[in-house]
């Protein structure tokens, strides 16, 4: 199956010059659905993984059910003032200024094997600054996994330190 056919480039969203790709398309259809949990899952082989981590919103949309084929947990991230329990928090550079993600304190443990999984990878500061909570709990990181990936913002610089599987390349 040809993923590229279920993703929908919108012009100038959600600002000028951008060219947004849209995976609802992808999501409205079974097929698509399943075939990109299979995909999802040969990127992720044959490692032993203890928690799935997705980021708010879209990395929810898939790490929960590679979570559960994995034998594995989820953990959401999420933006700062979602989460009821205590938090650990870490602030990452957006394009103009910074934002702040948060993670529950007891959601990694010491020694976790970690798969960190987001439907894009951009610039790289979400999936950085995920990476750094879950260190910052002892989790070993194993692989970060992406349903898509802007190559040309070259969010892997920022990743140097860890696989980087993503499906699809734009
Ligand atoms: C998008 C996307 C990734 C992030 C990638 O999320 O789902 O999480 O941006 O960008 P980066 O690599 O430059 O950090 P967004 O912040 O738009 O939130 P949403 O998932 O709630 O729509
Ligand atoms: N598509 C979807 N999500 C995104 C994009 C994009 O082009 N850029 C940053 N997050």
């Amino acid at each position: 199956m040809n993923l590229k056919t279920f993703i929908r480039d919108i012009p100038d969203f959600p600002s000028k010059g951008v060219v947004f790709r849209d995976i609802t398309p992808l999501l409205k259809d079974p097929k698509a659905i399943r075939y990109t949990q299979e995909a999802l899952l040969d990127l992720v082989g044959g490692l032993k993984v203890d928690k799935v981590v997705g980021m708010e919103s879209r990395g929810f949309f898939f790490a929960p059910m590679l979570a559960a084929r994995l034998e594995a947990g989820f953990v959401p991230v999420r933006k700062p003032g979602k989460l009821p329990y205590n938090t650990i928090q870490q602030s990452y550079n957006l394009e103009y200024g910074s934002d702040v993600l948060e993670m529950h304190s007891d959601a990694i443990q010491k020694g976790d094997r970690v798969l960190v999984h987001d439907d894009v990878l951009a610039t790289g500061g979400t999936a950085k600054a995920t990476c750094e909570l879950i260190e910052k709990m002892g989790g070993e990181i194993v692989q970060c996994n992406f349903l898509l990936e802007l190559d040309f913002l070259n969010g892997k610089d920022k990743l140097l330190k860890f696989e980087v599987n993503s499906l699809l390349h734009y």
